[in-house]
């Protein structure tokens, strides 16, 4: 497979929603947070349009940067296209000393959501938060890259694009000393154990009395030399984040 990866343009941004909307809704996380996406698509691409597009702001910036695959089409391999994209925070060079990980995510309000709908969400969005400042930020400080976003198209599943995004992130990470923070999808969890990362959260959110509940890893993968060995802090068995919100209040436990 004759795989590229590059930065991402401005003019990929028909490509990246082509990704986006057709990957991501693999991951369990978006059909909890989006679960009228397919009765209402216009608005719900109109939606992740945006989305990154504001991505693609972020990326004209130090702190963040996309990373794009191409490959030739499965239609007419003379033509390349973008299959794949993965979506990197960048750690501030001398920076002030806060953390770019919370305000550097791009989230446009979901036209069709209902305010319930809203709500739960920016209670996940809340947990996951709470997750990254408890597990990575406290661990890693301002210093970590995060793994914001990785997707390839489902058309060119299972081809190596990930992959190649993944090692792109890595070499860099090696070459900076820097971590690779990320919450892992199901879908992309052995690709990360793969690379050598090590979960250090599992984090579980649910609505009280509500059955649905969205769980995910906090993975992080460390340069050996950025650490002494006897210091390193990913750890073998993971901690339990289970984050349970009634109607006014989130109580904690694990
Ligand atoms: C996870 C994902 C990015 C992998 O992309 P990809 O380009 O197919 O990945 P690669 O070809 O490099 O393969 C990497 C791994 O992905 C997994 N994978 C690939 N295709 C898969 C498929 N059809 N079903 C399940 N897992 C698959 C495998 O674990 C594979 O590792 P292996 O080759 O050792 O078995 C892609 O499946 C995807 O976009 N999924 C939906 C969005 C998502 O879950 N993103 C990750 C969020 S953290």
């Amino acid at each position: 497979m004759n795989l590229k990866i590059r930065p991402a343009l401005a003019s990929d941004l028909d490509a990246l929603t082509w990704i986006g909307l057709a990957a991501i809704p693999f991951e369990p996380q978006w059909p909890y947070r989006y679960p009228f996406a397919a009765e209402f698509p216009e608005d719900h691409n109109k939606f992740t349009r945006i989305r990154y597009s504001e991505w693609l702001e972020a990326a004209s910036t130090p702190e963040c940067i996309i990373m794009v695959a191409e490959s030739p089409s499965l239609q007419d391999k003379n033509i390349t296209k973008v299959v794949g994209l993965s979506i990197w925070r960048i750690p501030r060079r001398g920076s002030n000393g806060e953390s770019n990980n919370k305000c550097l995510n791009p989230c446009p309000s979901h036209p069709i959501l209902t305010s319930s709908q809203e709500q739960k969400n920016r209670r996940l969005r809340k947990s996951i938060g709470r997750a990254q400042e408890e597990y990575f930020d406290q661990v890693y400080g301002t210093n970590q890259l995060s793994l914001a976003q990785l997707a390839t198209h489902p058309d060119y599943f299972g081809r190596g694009t990930a992959t190649m995004l993944l090692e792109w992130g890595v070499a860099l990470a090696k070459k900076e000393r820097w971590p690779i923070t990320v919450f892992a999808g199901p879908m992309a969890y052995n690709l990360y154990k793969r690379f050598g990362f090590k979960t250090l959260v599992r984090v579980t959110t649910q609505v009280l009395d509500e059955e649905e509940k969205i769980e995910f890893p906090g993975m992080a993968w460390e340069p050996i030399d950025s650490v002494a060995k006897n210091e390193r802090r990913c750890v073998s068995s993971a901690h339990q984040l289970l984050v349970v919100y009634d109607s006014h209040r989130a109580s904690l436990s694990g």
